[in-house]
């Protein structure tokens, strides 16, 4: 049988993080869809289909291989997108005990809604401290964001617009 993953999450933007998580998953699962889901707990900096595109484009860079799929959703709950394409599992990257704190009773909820179960998953401790919301901040004061994105996202957040 084969194992769907899905890898959910803002992505505004993709950091290191994030491509060690779904590098890690492709590794196990047989096919994994990367999803970008809006989070109207945020305030938003990249439109959604810029997030997709920079997320493909930082996967094809850190030359990760396997059937990954990059695409969005918007309406509706997170485990409808997981039982429409027939994945059982989510996977989430933790970097602290904060994290284990959030993620928990979301994780629960979508078990007990869809029977879909989240698979916590440590990236490497380099990115531990890395997070959007960092990224954004020191993008938006005018810092350099490269130790901390893939180059796309760099570039993308370091050209004049
Ligand atoms: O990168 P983020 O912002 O931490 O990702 C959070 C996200 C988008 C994965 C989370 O907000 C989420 O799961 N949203 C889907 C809405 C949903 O299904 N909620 C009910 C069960 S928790």
């Amino acid at each position: 049988m084969s194992r769907i993953a899905v890898v959910p999450g803002s992505f505004d933007p993709v950091t290191l993080g994030h491509i060690d998580v779904i590098e890690r998953a492709a590794g196990i699962f047989d096919q994994l869809h990367v999803l970008v889901v809006h989070n109207p707990g945020k305030t938003a900096l990249l439109p959604i289909a810029q997030r997709v595109s920079l997320i493909q484009d930082s996967i094809a860079e850190a030359g990760i291989k396997g059937d990954i799929l990059v695409t969005s959703w918007s309406v509706g709950l997170l485990v409808d997108y997981c039982t429409d394409v027939g994945a059982s599992v989510l996977v989430k990257g933790i970097r602290s005990q904060v994290d284990v704190a959030y993620e928990t009773p979301m994780a629960i909820v979508n078990r007990d809604l869809a029977g879909v179960e989240t698979v916590f998953m440590l990236p490497d401790p380099a990115h531990t401290h890395v997070s959007s919301s960092l990224v954004r901040q020191v993008a938006s004061l005018g810092g350099d964001v490269r130790p901390y994105v893939p180059t796309p996202v760099a570039d993308y957040l370091q050209t004049p617009r």
